[in-house]
């Protein structure tokens, strides 16, 4: 393996459902450039550029995925992966390798645990089992990783995603047979509440969700009356992938991914995924009313472009990262809107474009990362201008995900805002080194 650098070109696209909104591609490049350490900056000073494709250390067209190695599998794996085929391309394009840790949490491991999910809720209409024994889960992860890696996926998702064979089993749910499942869920409320979901509607009122959590409760309750609170918890949350996984028996993949992947969106875009450490110096620079704004702007900035590099987060987890952020401040005594003062943005808290200082946030909504044969692997990003950090302020009661994405234009109200056309009339290219990526790794 010697791609020696990452480069990743954020192509920005002006986006005409709305004049405030703008939506572009991330255009990621696995070259190699062995010799040429310093890649080559477009002039990009100028964003209105008019052609589509930026050419860069690539003098002929992108190949990273012609060369698909044939997975070695163990053979000892009940699964029928034909029926999650183009499952799998999508993951081990989302989960391509340098870039699956900064798209692990948004993209990659979602879509991989909706692809498993996918592959054994279609393999129990054959087998009446909501789960894998110990055994052949071992083999099934291996071979999935197997799957993926030949396709261009990094060979470490185990690890990036948490995932472990037990993730393939029951785990501590009492319920594993189809039978079973029948016997004490009430299947028609369930489907109906899940087997089409509205990705926005659904984060705000949570129906499915709500399905699911009786449904996993009632399983988990099974031949166990000690409702000791943590181990009930567990309990619930192994019943809840039971779950996910009969609502995936009962929708055809491509379906299933979208309802899956619809709610874990819901759970991330809660959270904010960065690592926020105490802002000390901030709180130096800043606290007890701000004496110098320089030496106070100066140490927020130096805050936020350490924390912007952990990886690519959606415009709904940086609006919850700078809500968080204010909150450490406050406590810290920073008591003035040191966001306002100093120009933080949302974009702040996704990485950066090198030289343009430019974010890419992910839609609230994100798609798969795509392939192209001539573009390479891109993904979209929420290019929606400059939103100030919010500030909060002491009245304000932290706003639900729910109306978050009603009250900031800019965020994309309706699912149909990503799948939707681009007019080309204007296009900005944006090259992004990623070079400490690389540096980092090797
Ligand atoms: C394609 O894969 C084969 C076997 O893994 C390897 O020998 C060859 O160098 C690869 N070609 C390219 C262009 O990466
Ligand atoms: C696997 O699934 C595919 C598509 O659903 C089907 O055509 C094929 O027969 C299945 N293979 C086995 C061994 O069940
Ligand atoms: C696990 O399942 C496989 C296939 O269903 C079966 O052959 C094997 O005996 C099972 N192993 C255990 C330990 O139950
Ligand atoms: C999976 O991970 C859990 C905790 O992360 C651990 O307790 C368990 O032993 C692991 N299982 C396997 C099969 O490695
Ligand atoms: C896998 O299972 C472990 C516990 O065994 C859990 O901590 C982890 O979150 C699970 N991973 C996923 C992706 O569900
Ligand atoms: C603020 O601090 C900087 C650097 O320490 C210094 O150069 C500047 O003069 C200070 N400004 C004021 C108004 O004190
Ligand atoms: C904030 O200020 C109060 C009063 O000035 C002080 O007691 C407290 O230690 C300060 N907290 C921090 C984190 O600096
Ligand atoms: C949205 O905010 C309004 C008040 O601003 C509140 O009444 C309403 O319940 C909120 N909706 C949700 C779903 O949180």
């Amino acid at each position: 393996m010697l791609f020696l650098f990452i480069l990743l070109l954020c192509a920005c696209e002006s986006h005409n459902i709305r004049g405030d909104h703008a939506q572009g591609h991330v255009q990621l490049d696995n070259r190699v450039g062995v010799g040429s350490m310093i890649p080559k900056i477009a002039p990009l000073g100028a964003p209105q550029v008019q052609q589509p494709f930026l050419p860069l250390l690539a003098p002929s067209p992108l190949t990273p995925f012609t060369n698909i190695s044939i997975p070695k599998l163990s053979g000892q794996c009940t699964l029928n992966f034909t029926t999650a085929k183009s499952l799998l391309s999508v993951t081990a394009i989302d989960c391509w390798e340098f870039f699956a840790p900064y798209l692990a949490n948004v993209m990659c491991c979602p879509q991989l645990e909706a692809t498993l999910t996918v592959l054994i809720g279609q393999s129990s209409k054959h087998t009446n089992a909501l789960a894998l024994n110990g055994t052949v889960a071992k083999h099934c992860l291996s071979d999935v990783e197997q799957i993926l890696m030949g396709q261009g996926a990094s060979g470490d998702l185990k690890n990036i995603c948490s995932i472990n064979s037990s993730n393939l089993t029951e785990a501590s749910c009492p319920v594993k047979h189809v039978n079973d499942f029948y016997d004490m869920v009430d299947t028609s409320k369930l489907l109906i509440a899940c087997e089409d979901i509205d990705p926005v509607k659904e984060c705000c009122y949570q129906i499915c969700h709500n399905a699911i959590l009786e449904a996993a409760t009632t399983i988990a309750s099974k031949g166990s009356n000690v409702l000791d609170l943590p181990e009930h918890s567990i309990r619930v949350n192994d019943c809840r992938n039971i779950v996910l996984r009969w609502i995936a028996s009962k929708l055809d993949p491509s379906h299933a991914k979208k309802v899956l992947r619809g709610l874990s969106n819901c759970r991330l875009n809660k959270v904010c995924p960065l690592v926020l450490p105490e802002p000390k110096q901030v709180a130096k620079g800043c606290g007890h009313g701000i004496r110098n704004k320089t030496v106070c702007c100066n140490a927020m900035e130096s805050y936020v472009s350490h924390v912007q590099k952990q990886t690519f987060v959606t415009n709904l987890q940086a609006l919850g990262c700078a809500e968080t952020l204010a909150m450490k401040l406050k406590k810290s005594n920073v008591t003035e809107d040191v966001y306002s003062l100093c120009h933080i943005t949302l974009k702040d808290f996704s990485p950066q474009v090198a030289i343009q200082e430019f974010g890419c946030l992910l839609p609230s909504l994100p798609s798969d990362a795509i392939f192209d044969s001539t573009t390479g692997v891109t993904f979209i990003c929420d290019l929606n201008d400059n939103i100030p950090a919010p500030w909060p302020s002491t009245s304000q009661v932290a706003t639900s995900s729910c109306n978050k994405s009603v009250n900031i234009p800019a965020l994309p109200a309706a699912a149909s805002g990503q799948s939707c056309l681009y007019s080309h009339d204007v296009l900005i290219f944006l090259l992004v080194n990623l070079f400490f990526l690389v540096m980092a790794l090797m």
